[in-house]
């Protein structure tokens, strides 16, 4: 017998390949092209951009590891209002809680390191050596912390990042990990790597 709780937990990783929509336009999504930057000559010779149907995400699910974006993984999490609430609650266990250092774009510069408070966009590696940490979202006791507010685990050496990729004081890693450039095409696509500093 399945219950809420399993199917929630099934939902939680969805398999980012299949929500990849081409590059050339949207395939298999019912979302009209609405282009409102295109990417500069300089920002396609360093890497395509990459649109994803976000339209099946709910909230409290991560979809990816995408392998999309210049080769890199790509977490997409929408955060929960519990997730939400739990993100600022002790900004002291975070090496740089105002994300002073230039990871993220102006616009997600803010608390929550995001254009939209809910949804969440990082480049899925670890700033120490580059592994990919692991999404550990719910705010549950974790074998490396059992107080555990949410976020991500590096197996590597430890690194732990919170929900907003904000790292840890203490941690290998010195830098909190990266939010890419991106936008949206309406409400059910994002592109990673167009934005306002990013258009022609
Ligand atoms: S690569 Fe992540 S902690 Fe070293």
């Amino acid at each position: 017998m399945t219950d809420d709780s399993t199917n929630a937990g099934r939902r939680r990783f969805l398999v980012g390949s299949t929500s990849i929509v081409g590059s050339a336009g949207v395939i298999g999504a019912a979302v009209p092209f609405v282009g409102s930057w295109n990417p500069s000559a300089k920002a396609r010779a360093a890497g395509a951009p990459v649109r994803i149907d976000i339209s099946r995400l709910q909230s409290g699910e991560m979809l990816g590891p995408i392998p999309a974006w210049r080769g890199q993984p790509i977490f997409i999490i929408k955060r929960s209002d519990e997730l939400l609430s739990v993100l600022n609650e002790d900004p002291d266990r975070l090496a740089d809680p105002d994300s002073t250092e230039p990871e993220q774009p102006q616009y997600a510069q803010n608390e929550f390191r995001s254009r939209t408070p809910d949804l969440m966009v990082l480049v899925g590696l670890c700033p120490h050596l580059f592994c990919s940490p692991i999404p550990h979202i719910e705010l549950k006791p974790e074998p490396f912390d059992t107080e555990w507010r949410g976020g991500f685990f590096c197996p590597c050496h430890g690194s732990r990042f919170d929900l907003a990729g904000r790292v840890y004081s203490g941690s290998p890693a010195s830098r909190n990990m990266e939010v890419p450039p991106y936008s949206f095409e309406g409400n059910d696509v994002l592109v990673i790597g167009v934005d306002e500093e990013n258009a022609a």
